[in-house]
């Protein structure tokens, strides 16, 4: 009896007190971001404001009165914000830009800076791409094994070449461009602002479970992911005693468009869709929702950013979303084939 009660004591305080531990370390993270950078005072740049998620951080930031800085490629969407967001932001200005462009990552430099006065407190990278096709059907492979031999007489070995290995290297690139060498350039453009320019910088990521854990059909989508997980997490170390904080937040599913933006479907399949109401484009939507894989139980947009900033508030480090998607950290250190089977699960891959 007593042995039991001794376990069951250790056990809540094994589990408990970690927990604890953090919940104070938060508590005090942000009360100490906001008495150095009230909400109204915070000056920050969103990544990727022209929908899905960087929209809505754009409104929940507006809301609490921020000086605001919103970046996309499409300028009339960032317009529409500024109309709707005008009175209630602290200030707020769009600036259209490309992120894979060095000239434009320059540009959007210089111009937020302008905006802001010359300072800024949070940088957000939200913006990124997709993928969505099985890695095989990408590049050509055929998979079927019904004609297989184990040697070849044929010495060209042409017929064991996949039909478009160009297709997957040209969309590696695309999203590696997107997802990692861009958020990469950002931080090195608005770092020196943020650690000359503000009490507590913080530079927020939005990377994905896929970069933490592979999915099938998302193959190079978590390569990118992955890669900006590895740079963002050791960033983060060393610039910590600059004062500025890196984190870096991982949603899973998230209800929005961004599987119209994969780098692996033909431009008309993809962003197309959604300026078009056309039979042919519904076709082209279910067929896409085939090839993607399904959004049950996905968080809303405004969820999602709800959590994000709460991750730049308290200065997290490693926030994934929602809570639960920890367990699948958790049970991929203790059994990762039953992690792989889940996801496979998940993909209509069993
Ligand atoms: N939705 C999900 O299920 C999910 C889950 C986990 C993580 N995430 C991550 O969340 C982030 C936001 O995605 P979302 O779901 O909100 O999708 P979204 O609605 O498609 O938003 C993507 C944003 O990125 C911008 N963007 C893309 N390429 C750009 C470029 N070259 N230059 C400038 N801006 C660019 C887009 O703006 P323009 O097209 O106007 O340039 C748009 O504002 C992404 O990093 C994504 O990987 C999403």
């Amino acid at each position: 009896m007593l042995s039991s009660v001794v376990l069951a004591a250790t056990v809540t305080a094994t589990v408990a007190l970690p927990v604890l531990v953090s919940s104070i370390i938060r508590r005090r993270r942000i009360i100490e971001r906001i008495s150095l950078i009230p909400h109204d005072k915070e000056r920050v740049v969103i990544i990727g404001a022209s929908s899905g998620i960087g929209l809505e951080l754009a409104r929940i930031y507006a809301h609490r009165h921020a000086h605001l800085v919103i970046v996309a490629r499409r300028e009339e969407l960032l317009e529409q914000l500024v109309q709707e967001l005008g009175t209630i932001a602290g200030s707020i200005h769009a600036v259209q830009g490309d992120i894979t462009a060095p000239e434009d990552v320059r540009r959007i430099t210089i111009e937020s800076l302008g905006a802001l006065r010359g300072g800024i407190d949070t940088l957000i990278i939200c913006a990124g791409v997709i993928s969505v096709l099985p890695f095989e059907e990408l590049a050509g492979i055929n998979c079927t094994t019904a004609n297989r031999t184990l040697s070849s007489d044929n010495a060209e070995y042409t017929h064991l070449i996949p039909a478009n290995p160009q297709a997957a290297l040209e969309a590696s690139i695309k999203i590696m461009n997107v997802n990692y060498h861009a958020p990469l350039n950002l931080t090195s453009h608005f770092l020196p602002a943020l650690i000359q320019t503000s009490s507590a910088g913080n530079i927020i990521v939005v990377s994905s479970m896929a970069g933490k854990i592979g999915a099938p059909t998302r193959s190079i989508y978590c390569a990118s992911k992955h890669a900006a997980q590895g740079f963002f997490d050791a960033l983060g170390m060393e610039v910590e005693r600059t004062g500025v904080h890196v984190g870096i937040v991982s949603p899973g599913t998230v209800d929005t468009d961004l599987r119209q933006s994969a780098v692996d479907l033909p431009k008309s399949e993809a962003y197309d869709l959604s300026s078009s109401s056309s039979a042919q484009a519904n076709t082209s939507r279910s067929e896409l929702k085939r090839i993607a894989g399904t959004k049950k139980g996905a968080m809303t947009a405004h969820a999602c950013a709800e959590g994000i900033v709460r991750a730049s508030d308290y200065r997290q480090h490693d926030a994934v979303m929602p809570w639960f998607y920890q367990m699948s950290l958790i049970l991929n250190l203790i059994s990762p084939p039953l992690v792989r089977w889940l996801a496979k699960k998940k993909y209509g891959y069993l």
